[in-house]
């Protein structure tokens, strides 16, 4: 791997202390180019502009798809990420739909790897902080035609940043907009679900939501996910979660809180929830509580359901399931317990 390190540092550009989300990016990238039908070696050099021109294909068909996850300083100022060969798997199942082709493994993570260990300043030490990776892949051939790109780029762009969210949220049942449809691209993490979102998302926000909690595609309603998030129901006792599907992203956040929620011993019932279902729940005092799960919010509860110009209120307990499973990953991720699972990969 070529390595160039950079003679500017930007680090003490950054605001430890207040941390938001993306609140700059760190000194060095990763980047690796598809030509030819194979990878070429990686390179690590200074944060800095493409080489392409205008014609670049990712910019006009949108042959792009790209991951999340974090690198979390560890109690004894170590560093680890957060179960790395999930989010590997995923991109390349994201990329694999988009008819891009597949990453190796030893590129992902020895770039992941390399990359922080560069720019391990970049690593915040607050209270949950993390750097956010973001390694993503696009088409970089230059033409205008409606076709596959023949070339790839592979890069990984990283960012210290703080909590998404530091209060619970309210979300919109989404009743007009789709994100995804059956048969669609949903499942994968491409760039265009995100941007197809924006305007859903304003509207919700502009009537007072943080978030819209998207329904199915055919007549909203079932509830499927909400903003970046996945989202997790506890009624009369158990916990309730939209099953997944190709207008599903499968999150490893998600995932984990099963697997705790499991060993726990508290009933999971993975399937499809109706819109009717949670609201009658909520109406009758049943919805004990509701949350979202990913890695930008990690757990975030969820205090009120917008439902036809309706606000219903959702209980936030301090003491409560969500603070339960946020409390026991963050305990994994900054290795304040012991990692029984194997999730943590140590710098
Ligand atoms: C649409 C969507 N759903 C769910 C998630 C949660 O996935 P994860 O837990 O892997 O971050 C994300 C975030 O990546 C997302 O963008």
């Amino acid at each position: 791997m070529k390595v160039t390190t950079t003679t500017e540092s930007r680090l003490s550009t950054i605001d430890f202390n207040n941390l938001g989300f993306g609140a700059g990016l760190s000194d060095h990238i990763f980047m690796c180019e598809y030509k030819n039908g194979s990878w070429g070696e990686g390179i690590i050099q200074p944060y800095g502009s493409l080489k392409q021109g205008l014609g670049l294909h990712a910019l006009h068909y949108g042959q792009a798809v790209f991951e999340g996850q974090k690198a979390y300083r560890q109690e004894d100022g170590s560093i680890a990420i957060f179960r790395p060969e999930r989010n590997w798997e995923r991109l390349n199942k994201s990329g694999a739909r988009m008819l891009i082709p597949e990453v190796p493994k030893e590129l992902f993570m020895e770039g992941l790897m390399e990359l922080i260990r560069l720019d391990a300043e970049w690593v915040p030490r607050g209270a949950n902080t993390a750097l956010y990776l973001r390694p993503f892949l696009f088409s970089s051939s230059e033409f205008v035609a409606a076709r596959p790109s023949e070339e790839y780029t592979f890069a990984i762009v990283t960012s210290p940043v703080g909590e998404l969210y530091t209060k619970p949220v309210k979300v919109k049942i989404e009743q007009h907009f789709t994100r995804a449809a059956q048969g669609g691209v949903g499942y994968a993490k491409a760039a265009g679900n995100y941007g197809g979102a924006f305007l859903a998302t304003r509207k919700a926000v502009e009537e007072g939501f943080q978030q819209v909690l998207w329904t199915d595609h055919a007549d909203h309603a079932y509830l499927e996910e909400a903003g970046t998030m996945n989202v997790a129901f506890v009624v009369d006792g158990t916990l309730l979660t939209p099953a997944l599907s190709d207008r599903i992203l499968e999150g490893i956040t998600r995932e984990s809180i099963l697997v705790l929620a499991k060993e726990w011993g508290i009933p999971v019932e993975e399937r499809r929830i109706s819109v009717e279902e949670i609201v009658s729940a909520a109406r009758e005092g049943r919805l004990e509580e509701a949350f979202g799960m990913g890695t930008a919010a990690v757990v975030s509860p969820i205090d009120g359901l917008g439902y036809i110009g309706e606000i219903l209120p959702v209980p936030a307990p301090s003491e409560g399931l969500a603070m339960r499973v946020k409390a026991a990953l963050a305990d994994i991720r900054y290795g304040r317990s012991a990692d029984h699972h194997g999730w943590m990969t140590k710098i």
